[in-house]
């Protein structure tokens, strides 16, 4: 029986200082844990059993999903020290993982796709793997695949520092998309108790051997690395739960929220359960608001992520923004990124009244965990 394991161990250093307080694989995507959104999806392919390969803010990942009750999947722990690389982590769980092919994933793409679909191409080519591809618009970020459109066999997997584009221009190309899955084979290339990397140590030698294969991607796919990429996975992906709608709505508004009656909510936008806005508000678009969440009067925001339990208080104006659990926004705040470069607050962030914290083009706005703001940045 097909089992998982999920990469829930990096350090994830360019989302601080959201991951000073949140680890990576529990950021929030609407609404939900990110691997808790790929454990879903993995249940929903007939897996009922999850390796979570962890290591940086192991306790928090633990404490989250115990032994998979809630979900009701069976979930165990490899235990690393420190952080073996993406082959190392999964070796650790070999004994567990050497009888069936198995998904492995990065715990850090969002996604919506058919996974049984994938499971039934990679058992028709029998390969050693099968690595889920998407074609981006400008791969220089990514490791890319030279593939054989013919027959979707990999001929060549180049990490991003080795691909240079022929002409010296990117185009668009099909990009390893962090999801694999993987024959017991695999682990004859992984050498014990070192630090490996899958992708630049062990797939290019087993694309050279011929026994790799693509899957591309039909569905949702969005990496979180970066602030403005979790904000746009977060858009995407609610976007996407809304267009896939039985009963058509324009927002996902949970039962509980109390919003006053003079508030407009400009979809899409997401709100969890006993979230209260009250008069006079302008909520959305692209919003994402979380569980037991106040918002004052008259306050604006737009195109923002605000996750569980924050305070906003009266007459505040935040766009581009992500403002993670437990903060507090007193009066008359003005919170506002600029394109790529946003204000992202970590968690218990308290912001003084009167604060006007304006991103400016590469010069985001961030504050660590239980920081006190006092003064604006303008
Ligand atoms: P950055 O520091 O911002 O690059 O993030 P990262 O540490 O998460 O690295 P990267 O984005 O390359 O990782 C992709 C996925 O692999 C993420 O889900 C990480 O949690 C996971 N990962 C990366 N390195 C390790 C590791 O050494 N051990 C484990 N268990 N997981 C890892």
């Amino acid at each position: 029986m097909t089992k998982a394991i999920i990469l829930s161990g990096g350090w994830a250093t360019r989302l601080r200082p959201l991951t000073c307080s949140i680890p990576k694989p529990l950021m929030p995507v609407v609404n939900k844990p990110i691997i808790e959104r790929q454990m879903i999806l993995l249940k929903s392919a007939g897996v009922k059993e999850i390796v979570l390969a962890v290591s940086v803010m192991a306790n928090e990942i633990r404490n989250y999903f115990k032994e998979g009750e809630k979900l009701g999947v069976k979930i165990r722990y490899t235990n690393e020290k420190h952080p073996m690389g993406t082959a190392g982590a999964i070796k650790l769980a070999e004994s567990y993982l050497n009888n069936d092919n198995f998904f492995m994933l990065n715990g850090d793409v969002i996604l919506n796709f058919n996974f049984s679909d994938m499971l039934k191409f990679h058992e028709s080519l029998g390969g050693i793997g099968t690595i889920a591809s998407k074609i981006v618009e400008d791969p220089s970020r990514y490791g890319v695949l030279i593939t054989d459109e013919k027959t979707n066999q990999l001929l060549k997997f180049l990490e991003k520092e080795e691909y240079k584009p022929p002409g010296g221009e990117y185009v668009p190309m099909p990009i390893n998309a962090g999801v694999y899955i993987l024959e017991p084979e695999i682990f004859s290339y992984i050498p014990p108790n070192h630090k490996v990397s899958i992708e630049k140590d062990i797939f290019p030698k087993v694309a050279t051997n011929m026994k790799l294969f693509h899957y591309p991607i039909k569905g949702i796919w969005k990496d979180i690395g970066k602030p403005y990429e979790l904000l746009q996975g977060n858009i995407l992906l609610m976007t996407d739960i809304l267009r896939n709608l039985k009963v058509k709505r324009n927002n996902l508004i949970d039962n509980s929220v109390d919003i006053d009656a003079s508030t407009d909510i400009i979809p899409p936008c997401t709100i969890g359960e006993n979230s209260v806005i009250r008069k006079q508000c302008r909520i959305g678009p692209n919003v994402i608001i979380g569980d037991n969440v106040y918002i004052d009067s008259n306050s604006e925001i737009k195109q923002s992520l605000i996750y569980n339990e924050s305070y906003i208080s009266k007459n505040a104006k935040i766009v581009n923004a992500i403002i993670s659990d437990n903060c507090y926004i007193n009066d008359n705040v003005i919170m506002q990124g600029k394109g790529e470069d946003l204000v992202l607050l970590a968690s218990y962030v308290e912001i003084l009244k009167n604060i006007k914290l304006i991103a400016q083009p590469n010069r985001p706005i961030s504050f660590c965990h239980h920081e006190l703001v006092k003064e604006s940045i303008e």
